[in-house]
């Protein structure tokens, strides 16, 4: 039921070109996901090699020692990446390439890949959007305690500083962290991420070290820039929370679910403080931000930038399907309510009108500029007898959330750009290969790399957008 007729791509397309001449166009990867060589160069194991041996962890037991083999490919995917017409580009620095172990010196010959990276996009006019940390913490760090431990922030720090300095020069755009609830609660809570670990009460204490580490990192790249131009900000996970019905029990639910998901990250990097209500919602659950004097203030230093990664909004309930208000433990329930809406290959709802919400929410209540550092789908590819492949429902898909881009910035949003996630497909974490994002096809037999009509899609969308111009 996914597939969306390509006849649809008019009426999307024709608000796409409205978009303006300094809209920033890119494509986004991440460095497990991609790079493989695990082992290569001095890099040592992060949590993600070592959550991908335990058992059941990942579909197939599955795992990133190859990947798509950018390690060894990437001069080739720079050349792919600038047929798409892009201007930048998207990528994070493994942490334990950098720095292996989590700490002290920076490994030269990590580094020089990245520095030949960097010299490759800049060879064909392409701008490096660095990420910092997209979720591959040295197993080390781990091992002494992980994000849930307060020292783990200043580690960051650190690691941070290091990778500013060898690559500050020649690189502008940097993001701290990508998703930290991410890293939070799937990897502290619901332990389906590395570490894998299940604590609600760590989770909560690993949010706090993170945005920490954020403010902490932040301080240290704006001390060494100087006089070198920078954009400096954060990529959190967004969603909408929008009530089943009109009922106080389902408007309360999604207090909670957009407490816990958007204004537990954004009051704190904004406006310097946690908001109360999410603090009662989680002290009623028994867990506590380790908040010390000072941390709100280094964690607001000044964002340039907010990237937005959207995949999906949701509905929510705040009674259980038999009409109860609190489950089985006693605690305010809230429930995502199924719709029968179109899905992805992840069985992800399909939502462009709610990113055009999201966008104006976040302009309303924190008056930030964004960029949507990720928007992507997958799905179930198949490759035709004359090798393309046809993807018209991720195409679709591109160019709703697209339209509803351009729709949030006629509304008003600060929207200053949007990266295709991914570039290829890639190593989905918990799924393995199995879930294809890529615009481009990534035969992992043979390592060979297919544009699909997407990727084609895109690249004549921008063309488009720059003729208009
Ligand atoms: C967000 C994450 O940043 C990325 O690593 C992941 O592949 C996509 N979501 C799709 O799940």
């Amino acid at each position: 039921m996914n597939a969306t007729p390509v006849q649809d791509l008019a009426r999307p397309t024709a608000a796409i070109k409205g978009l303006p001449a300094d809209f920033r166009w890119g494509v986004a990867t991440s460095a497990y996901q991609i790079e493989g060589a695990a082992a290569e160069d001095g890099r040592t194991p992060s949590i993600w090699d070592t959550f991908c041996r335990v058992p059941g962890a990942v579909e197939g037991g599955e795992h990133g020692d190859v990947a798509c083999d950018h390690y060894h490919r990437m001069p080739q995917d720079v050349e792919l990446i600038a047929g798409l017409g892009v201007d930048t580009y998207r990528f994070s620095l493994a942490w334990p390439r950098i720095q292996p172990g989590g700490r002290g010196p920076a490994n030269e010959q990590g580094l020089d890949f990245y520095k030949r990276l960097v010299d490759e996009l800049h060879g064909r006019n392409i701008t490096p959007w660095i990420t910092l940390y997209h979720w591959d913490l040295p197993q080390e760090l781990e091992d002494a305690g992980g994000w849930p431990a307060r020292d783990t922030a200043y580690r960051f720090a650190d690691y941070a500083a290091l990778a500013y300095d060898a690559l500050g020069d020649s690189v502008e755009h940097w993001t701290t962290l990508n998703e930290p609830w991410c890293s939070a609660v799937l990897g502290y809570d619901a332990g389906v991420h590395a570490p894998g670990r299940k604590d609600f009460g760590d989770s909560i204490r690993a949010v706090h070290h993170l945005l920490l580490g954020h403010g902490l990192a932040s301080r240290r790249i704006r001390d060494a820039a100087g006089d070198n131009p920078l954009e400096l900000g954060i990529t959190l996970n967004l969603g909408t929370a929008t009530p089943e019905t009109d009922s106080e029990a389902d408007r309360e639910a999604c207090r909670r679910a957009d407490g816990q998901g958007r204004r537990l990250y954004l009051d704190p990097l904004v406006h310097g403080r946690y908001p109360e209500d999410v603090v009662a919602d989680l002290a009623l659950r028994g867990a506590e931000l380790p908040v010390q004097d000072g941390d709100l203030e280094i964690i607001a230093n000044p964002l340039d930038v907010l990237g937005v990664n959207f995949y999906r909004g949701a509905l929510f309930s705040g009674v259980t399907e038999s009409g109860s208000p609190v489950d089985d433990d006693g605690l305010p329930v809230t429930r995502g309510v199924p719709r029968d809406l179109p899905r992805t290959a992840m069985d992800w709802e399909i939502t462009p009108t709610e990113l055009t919400d999201l966008l104006l929410g976040v302009q309303e209540d924190y008056a930030i500029p964004t960029v949507i550092t990720e928007n992507g789908a997958a799905f179930d590819d198949t490759v035709a007898a004359d090798g393309s492949v046809p993807d018209a429902d991720r195409t679709a898909y591109l160019a709703d959330h697209l339209a509803a881009v351009a729709e949030a910035r006629a509304q008003g949003a600060d929207v200053r750009g949007y990266f295709a996630w991914s570039l290829m497909d890639n190593f989905e974490w918990a799924y393995g290969y199995d879930k294809r994002f890529g615009i481009v096809r990534v035969d992992y037999d043979t390592q060979v790399r297919t544009l699909k009509d997407s990727a084609k899609w895109y690249r004549d969308t921008i063309g488009l957008t720059r003729e208009a111009r």
